[in-house]
């Protein structure tokens, strides 16, 4: 009797098998294809283009029939959602646009992308809620007036929300609250809010304790944009960023610190960065942008203005 390779292959669970890739490897790999496509020619890179979408349409057809399926069922729906928190998981269903976030994560999505044109105009937008396929919003700097800026402003929040999120049909401009210049600044803010030189006191040091993260909200006194920023108490050492992970510029405040290794990771799809210096361990072009941070007597400060 003939012997076949699978009569001496030893049993498939005894066989050791390759740890499959983590995300980050795998998000490093695809960066690394997208950015070789750019360097092909234009005949090339419309073949390889082809072969990309051809394949995503495959996956995606896939993938929606198993979420369906699972859906579907009463004891696979427990798994599904399991699934979905699962980084790579979440980040391909995202991919391939299976999953949405929630309307306000799309929201402040939205509203990033039109931000610099919004900062441009001397201007800024703060979201409040979304109810009732309705965006309440207020504008700030120069869209806090009648001028035409304004209009034009407003005109631009609006097109970002509904366009981009089916659950939004109108936009509220809310009036704004009392200009804080019209009140002593001493009053109105605790005296750790308390602003000087583009400088932002941001609280005791005491409020950040080691191996924690901490999000505030601060504007320099030059300024009525309020910038939202992440500071991290990695061994004793104080850092503060921009709160807008480089991946899609969404918000830090649930990353998680792994003091362990000195890494914090984004919770929306998973990008990891180097806590003490903000560099992406993800995707090497990419960094948090660093605030200036000094500790006096016990106070910190962070400069967010000029
Ligand atoms: S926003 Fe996508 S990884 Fe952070």
């Amino acid at each position: 009797m003939s012997t076949t390779v699978s009569d001496v292959s030893p049993p498939r669970s005894a066989v050791e098998q390759p740890p499959e890739p983590g995300f980050e490897e795998l998000a490093k790999r695809v960066d690394e294809a997208v950015a070789a496509l750019q360097s092909l020619d234009p005949a090339a890179r419309a073949v390889a283009e082809e072969l990309k979408s051809a394949i995503e349409a495959v996956h995606r057809a896939g993938l929606v029939t198993i979420v369906r399926g699972m859906r579907a069922d009463v004891a696979a729906q427990a798994v599904l959602f399991d699934l979905v928190d699962d980084p790579v998981v979440h980040l391909l269903l995202s991919l391939h646009e299976i999953i949405r976030p929630d309307p306000m994560t799309q929201a402040t999505k939205a509203l990033n992308a039109v931000r610099p044109q919004l900062h441009g105009h001397g201007g800024d937008v703060e979201l409040v809620r979304i109810e009732d396929r309705t965006a309440f919003v207020r504008l700030k700097g120069a869209c806090n007036g009648c001028s035409m800026s304004s209009v034009t402003l407003r005109n631009l929040v609006e097109q970002a929300l509904v366009e981009n999120l089916p659950s939004v049909t109108s936009v509220e401009v809310l009036p704004n609250e009392p200009e804080p210049t019209l009140i002593s600044a001493d009053s109105l803010f605790p005296a750790r809010h308390r602003i000087e030189d583009g400088w932002a006191q941001a609280g005791d040091i005491a409020d950040v304790a080691e191996g924690n993260l901490k999000v505030v909200e601060l504007s320099a006194a030059n300024s009525d944009q309020r910038v939202s920023v992440l500071m991290v108490n990695l061994d004793q050492r104080l850092t503060a960023y921009v709160n807008e992970c480089a991946h899609e510029a969404l918000p830090l405040d649930n990353a998680v610190l792994d003091t362990s290794n000195g890494t914090l990771t984004c919770p929306w799809h998973g990008f990891c960065y180097d806590a003490a210096s903000g560099e992406c361990l993800t995707a090497p072009a990419a960094q948090l942008e660093q605030l200036p941070l000094r500790v006096d007597e016990g106070r910190i400060w962070v400069r967010v203005g000029t």
